[in-house]
């Protein structure tokens, strides 16, 4: 998938607007700048990446060790492929927006999905009691 479509959508706002941001610089790589897109799409990955890692030390998300990884594994890839010698090429160019393109569509369908969920659980959790009356007090007739 070359650009980011409602079927990635997550229940985390900031995460989705931050997916469709990566998706924007992928879709404007040319060869003309490569270099600089590159560098600027690997800053906001980075960046990105530490937003979610964020997300789920702070609701302590059981998974995190494993999406972590996947995180860390896709950052070296990116870096091996940047710190390459040889010159970007047409050919080159587009075989790195396939391998980020492929990753996150797996990545966000799986994973980012299930932080999201996870993540709006705690929120809610954290937030304290509902307003609304609760099933017990309702069926037993209480005001
Ligand atoms: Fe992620």
């Amino acid at each position: 998938m070359s650009h980011w479509q409602e079927s990635l959508r997550t229940c985390v706002p900031d995460i989705d607007q931050e997916h469709r941001f990566l998706y924007g610089l992928l879709a404007r790589l040319d060869l003309s700048r490569a270099t600089e897109a590159i560098d600027a799409l690997h800053a906001f990955l980075q960046e990105h990446f530490v937003h979610e890692e964020r997300l789920m030390d702070e609701s302590s998300y059981p998974d995190r060790a494993e999406h972590r990884h996947q995180h860390a594994h896709l950052a070296a890839r990116v870096e091996q492929l940047r710190a390459s010698a040889a010159p970007w090429t047409m050919a080159r160019l587009h075989a790195f927006r396939s391998l980020l393109s492929d990753w996150l569509e797996a990545h966000i369908a799986v994973h980012d999905k299930a932080l999201a969920l996870w993540h709006a659980a705690w929120t809610e959790y954290t937030r304290g009691p509902m307003p609304h009356k609760g099933v017990m007090e309702t069926s037993m007739g209480q005001p």
